[in-house]
């Protein structure tokens, strides 16, 4: 059995990462909106991402005899004020999301659930790669400047990203 205080961590980060598939949805409006189509693709892959991150969090709880609980979901923005920003964001949002799941972990170990710890170990690893995702754009949007010939190459190769589970592939 689950205790209360793990159970409500997790219930919170479903909630956290729910939010976070909203944030990404509605960045795919944003860049679908200023012509950028690739970079609205990532966003949509990336908000599929999310929701397979919130169901093995919804998964593990009921597997543990928890109850998830799907509280209401916060409005996200809905304008940024060019493709760079909005990227780094992203970014910020990503090391914000880093921090939650090693704060989990923290209670994890104070409650000395093993099982815990060794599920949340795949989103320790998930979230480097969600942070290094993030950055390599970052960085590729700021070298070309955020705009012109290269804004067009990058969001033609944005556009080849599909959506595989990483719940259900081999880490990282
Ligand atoms: Fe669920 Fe992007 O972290």
């Amino acid at each position: 059995m689950i205790s209360k205080k793990v159970e409500e961590t997790i219930n919170k980060q479903i909630n956290a990462e729910l939010w976070s598939a909203y944030l990404y949805l509605s960045m795919s409006a944003y860049y679908a909106s200023i012509g950028l189509s690739g970079f609205a693709n990532w966003m949509r892959v990336q908000w599929q991402e999310e929701v397979a991150h919130s169901l093995k969090f919804f998964d593990y709880l009921i597997e543990r005899g928890g109850n998830p609980i799907l509280a209401q979901i916060a409005d996200v923005p809905k304008k940024w004020d060019n493709p760079l920003q909005a990227f780094e964001e992203v970014q910020k949002h990503e090391q914000h999301v880093t921090a939650l799941i090693n704060n989990l972990m923290d209670v994890a170990i104070e409650e000395k659930d093993h099982a815990t710890k060794s599920m949340l170990q795949w989103f320790v690893d998930e979230q480097v790669e969600e942070e290094a995702n993030a950055q390599a754009i970052v960085d590729n949007l700021r070298l070309v400047g955020g705009k012109g010939d290269g804004l067009l190459l990058l969001d033609r190769e944005l556009k080849l990203r599909v959506f595989v589970d990483p719940t259900t592939s081999a880490k990282p």
